[in-house]
């Protein structure tokens, strides 16, 4: 059984493989060296790990026969915090031991590695054998975290301990959790409660695009939200602490603080009420005012039940994209620069966060911030998380600051990392893909060595806008956590791309087991037009060496398709088909892409009633571009009209015969998108006089519908015109039986065929 292989990841630093393998099924008990408590918990993790296989016993102190599991967490062995020795040994013994209850846990995370992915699922493996092997282990970098935003979206404790255990898998340590935001203040504090009744809940939007949605209107109730109690948080916090994750909370100031002047309106310069925001809100202009006394009797009191509860050593108090227009508006604000001999608000800024150290150091905790609290003048304890690039960062660890990277190009895990077309769901825009976070390189160029000493390690950030539901939390992060994880622990560029990406098609056997959701973005081809007017095809992916199958006509990729080479045009309509060849000798996800060459591509098209500007697809020539879209309405093919008709005129620049027209409208329900009532075409040959050809009334799907893509096609229309005319008529408003009843429909369309 030899030929077990080992791929674990993060990659163990030292791996020395046996000869021979054990049958799990010959081990008969879990053996606890001191019987500790942690001894105790690593024990009941790996007896309830096989217990598929058998039931084991726990039982005190050490074994020396065979056939058994020896525990051992020791000062003797002289690990250091987080280092392990796992051995399988050829006389069929197991010994995980560790000097520290971190490195206990990851000799778990590795023996669990090596064992069928069906235990994670409960079930009998069809594989009883693990490899037989000495592994001795220890992270490169000490801060190995995630962060998680639950304002913009809510996670309840379920998911939260579910993120727990992503992060528990991959041997990271922390776990950073953004609280409170413009949409939602999540932490119940006891001395303000206004803050879980009325900050914690808006009105809800979740059927709009974060970024456009409708103005909250008089009487609305604030339905969507949530918060966690206190309770709940030091249920978290155990849970967290059992895997030896630390919990950084993070109360935002001065700016991302909208959401409170919904309760304490007294707080901003303006004193104005705010309802929370149920999407963008951009410019963050209400902030804390930082001429207000009042302000700071609030944050230190809050702050006094996060140090209570929160037992780590940092709280994160945010520090970033604090708009400073009604500072400079503030008489308040203007006299403190002015009592304080500040230059500007800038320094006012940095003012308020070391009045605020003051204040976590008095409570012996530390303080973190994003890297705008470089702005102005850095307070003197404060570790910095950079997140605009590595600039933040290369500035702190120069002046001796501890660090925490977290740069937009390589750690941002709420940006697209493949294709939109294929994305489940809209992300925020941008594009970090597998290969990009692979390498990554905490530590920039330009630190010497004394310096790089400051960069404590690197996190992946998941801003929530466009993360509506666990599933797709889950899937944002997976597999890019993965590649995370492993430049943390085994060091940056320890291990090729490609090396690491046989061993990621490993673990997904077990993300599969364990029914976690993640992304198959770099198993997926990419089929793009390199052109506007006629096609040139490419074909690309970031799975390493495999050679891409496709098809031009409609068929699934197979064995015997052409191998993509280089780009080729088309010259007539054509359905691309495109995978990878996979390990198993089947192929991977199937990317599809028609591309109509129709008369009206590369002609001219004018609109009398123009789309919504928010909706505009890939611009003027959308609708004769020979694409069509998914059903994501915000997936780049499709145009909208709000309550209006749409009504275009394609002009095909010369008089023909004209076959048949198809028009493609979306039907999206819950995006408060709709069939159009009846379509018209007419036709001209001087775009002057047109003469009506024909109208057909199209027919909606049951309330809620799936969104689905429906075609109303005109078949022999039989024309000989120039210019043809197409109205689609909106239904205007929702019906009665729809949420928004009476508010606004659209309509959407993305393509005209003219055959
Ligand atoms: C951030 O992304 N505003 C830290
Ligand atoms: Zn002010």
């Amino acid at each position: 059984m030899n030929e077990i292989a080992i791929n674990i990841i993060p990659k163990p630093k030292h791996t020395e493989r046996l000869n021979s393998s054990l049958n799990l099924n010959s081990i008969d008990s879990i053996h606890l060296e001191n019987n500790t408590r942690y001894e105790n918990f690593i024990g009941q993790l790996i007896k309830s790990f096989l217990k598929p296989i058998k039931e084991l016993k726990i039982k005190h102190g050490k074994s020396n026969s065979s056939k058994k599991i020896n525990i051992s967490l020791n000062a003797k062995h002289k690990l250091k915090k987080e280092e392990y020795r796992l051995i399988i040994d050829d006389r069929k013994f197991i010994t995980l031991e560790a000097s520290h209850e971190p490195g206990l846990f990851y000799g778990f995370q590795s023996f669990r590695q090596l064992c069928d992915p069906m235990l994670e699922k409960g079930v009998v493996p069809k594989n009883l054998f693990i490899p037989s092997c000495i592994i001795t282990d220890s992270p490169t970098f000490n801060y190995r975290g995630m962060h998680l935003d639950v304002s913009r979206h809510f996670f309840d404790v379920e998911f939260i301990k579910l993120y727990i255990d992503m992060i528990a898998l991959h041997k990271m340590n922390v776990f950073h959790w953004h609280l409170t935001d413009d949409n939602g203040w999540r932490i119940e504090i006891k001395k303000y409660p206004l803050l879980t009744e009325k900050s914690a809940w808006r009105v809800d939007r979740r059927h709009e695009p974060w970024k456009e949605q409708s103005p909250i209107k008089a009487n609305e109730k604030a339905t969507y939200g949530g918060f966690y109690t206190q309770e709940e948080i030091k249920e978290v916090l155990e849970y967290a602490s059992e895997r030896n994750i630390l919990v950084i909370p993070e109360i935002e100031m001065p700016g991302h603080t909208s959401e409170v002047f919904a309760a304490y309106p007294e707080l901003s310069c303006n004193k104005k009420y705010i309802p929370v925001q149920p999407g963008s809100y951009w410019p963050g202009v209400d902030i804390f005012c930082a001429g207000n006394d009042e302000v700071f009797s609030f944050l230190k009191n809050v702050l006094e039940e996060v140090a209570l509860l929160f037992p780590g050593p940092y709280i994160h108090i945010g520090g970033d994209e604090a708009d400073k227009l009604n500072w400079r508006k503030c008489n308040k604000c203007q006299r403190r620069i002015n009592d304080e001999g500040l230059k500007d608000e800038h320094e006012l800024q940095s003012w308020f966060i070391k009045e605020i150290e003051k204040f976590i150091l008095s409570k012996d905790k530390k303080l973190v911030g994003w890297d705008e609290i470089l702005e102005g003048g850095l307070a003197k304890s404060a570790t910095v998380m950079s997140w605009r690039g590595f600039k933040g960062g290369i500035e702190s660890a120069k002046a001796g600051h501890d660090v925490i990277m977290c740069p937009v190009s390589h750690c941002y895990f709420d940006y697209y990392q493949s294709d939109p077309e294929s994305a489940p769901a809209a992300a925020f825009g941008g594009m970090t893909t597998l290969k990009t976070v692979y390498s990554f390189n905490p530590i920039p160029k330009e630190l010497d060595e004394k310096s790089s000493k400051f960069i404590l390690g690197a996190q992946g950030n998941l801003w929530t806008e466009y993360v509506q539901t666990p599933d797709i939390a889950q899937y944002r992060v997976l597999p890019r956590m993965s590649a995370l994880s492993e430049v943390l622990w085994s060091g940056p560029g320890s291990n090729t791309y490609e090396e690491f990406y046989f061993r990621l098609d490993k673990l997904k056997k077990r993300f599969d087991q364990l029914e976690w959701n993640y992304s198959p973005g770099s198993f997926e081809v990419k089929i793009k037009n390199l052109k506007s007017s006629d096609f040139s095809i490419s074909l690309s992916s970031e799975h390493p060496g495999k050679e891409i199958y496709y098809t031009k006509n409609g068929s699934n990729p197979s064995q015997s398709s052409n191998v993509f080479i280089s780009d080729f045009s088309i010259k007539e309509t054509t359905t691309i088909k495109a995978a990878l060849l996979q390990p198993d000798g089947t192929f991977g996800p199937i990317s599809e892409k028609t591309f109509y060459l129709h008369n009206a591509v590369g002609n001219k098209i004018s609109y009398n009633t123009k789309y919504a500007a928010k909706y505009s697809g890939s611009g003027e020539n959308n609708l004769i571009n020979g694409l069509i879209g998914s059903v994501n309405h915000n997936d780049g093919y499709w145009q909208g009209w709000e309550r209006e008709d749409m009504e275009i005129i394609i002009d095909l620049k010369e008089s023909k015969k004209i076959k048949s027209i198809t028009c493609g409208f979306l039907e999206s329900h819950n995006s408060w998108i709709f069939l159009p009532r009846t379509v018209y075409v007419s036709f001209s040959r001087d775009g002057k006089n047109f003469t009506h050809g024909s109208q057909k009334q199209m027919k909606e799907g049951k309330n809620y519908v799936a969104a689905n893509r429906k075609e109303i096609v005109f078949e022999n229309a039989n024309q000989f015109a120039r210019y043809i005319l197409i109205k689609a008529v909106n239904r205007r408003t929702c019906p009665s039986w729809h949420a928004g009843n009476g508010g606004d429909a659209w309509v959407f369309a993305d393509e005209i065929v003219i055959e």
